[in-house]
C-alpha cells in the first residue's frame, strides 16, 4: 500500500476538554504523520457543506450545530494506508462499540460528541482536504 492522504478532524468536544494533544499523539503513535494542522470555528455553512451527504438524516441538524459550538482542529495526516489506519485508530463511530485503546474508546463523550473525524475513502479524503486546506497549507 503506497503513502496515502486523510483528513481528520479533532472535533468541539475535544478542543474544550484541551485533549488536542492527547489525540495526536495517539494519531502519531499509530505511524500518522500530521502535515497540515489549523484550529478553526466554522460557521453553519462550512459545516452543512463538509456533512452535505449527512443531509436528510435525523441527526443532521444537531450534528452541524455540536460541530459549530466550538473551535475544532483540521489535520492532513499522511502515512501508508494512512485512511484506514486513522479510521483504526479513531475506533467505531459510536464510543460504546469501538475497541479498547481507540481514542473513541477513550476520549468520545456519545454518539455525537465522538472526539475526531476521519475520512472514509480515497473520494472523501480527496474532497474533505481540498475543502479545508489550500495547496500552500499543507507541507509534507
Ligand atoms: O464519523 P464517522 O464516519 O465514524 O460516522 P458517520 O456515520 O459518517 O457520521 C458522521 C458523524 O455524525 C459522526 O461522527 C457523529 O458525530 C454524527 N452522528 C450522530 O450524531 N448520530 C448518528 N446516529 C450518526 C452520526
Ligand atoms: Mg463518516
Amino acid at each position: 500500500m503506497a503513502s496515502e492522504r486523510t483528513l481528520s478532524i479533532i472535533k468541539p468536544d475535544a478542543t474544550e476538554r484541551n485533549i488536542t494533544g492527547l489525540i495526536v499523539a495517539r494519531l502519531e503513535g499509530a505511524g500518522l504523520r500530521v502535515i497540515a494542522q489549523k484550529r478553526v470555528w466554522w460557521k453553519k455553512k462550512e459545516a452543512k457543506k463538509f456533512y452535505d451527504i449527512h443531509e436528510g438524516q435525523p441527526y443532521f441538524k444537531d450534528l452541524v450545530a455540536f460541530m459549530t459550538s466550538g473551535p475544532i482542529v483540521l489535520q492532513v495526516l499522511e502515512g501508508e494506508d494512512a485512511i484506514a489506519k486513522n479510521r483504526a485508530v479513531m475506533g467505531a463511530t459510536n464510543p460504546v462499540d469501538a475497541e479498547p485503546g481507540t481514542i473513541r474508546k477513550e476520549f468520545a463523550v456519545n454518539l455525537q460528541r465522538n472526539s475526531v473525524h476521519g475520512s472514509d475513502g480515497p473520494e472523501t479524503a480527496k474532497r474533505e482536504i481540498g475543502l479545508c486546506f489550500k495547496k500552500s497549507e499543507i507541507v509534507g
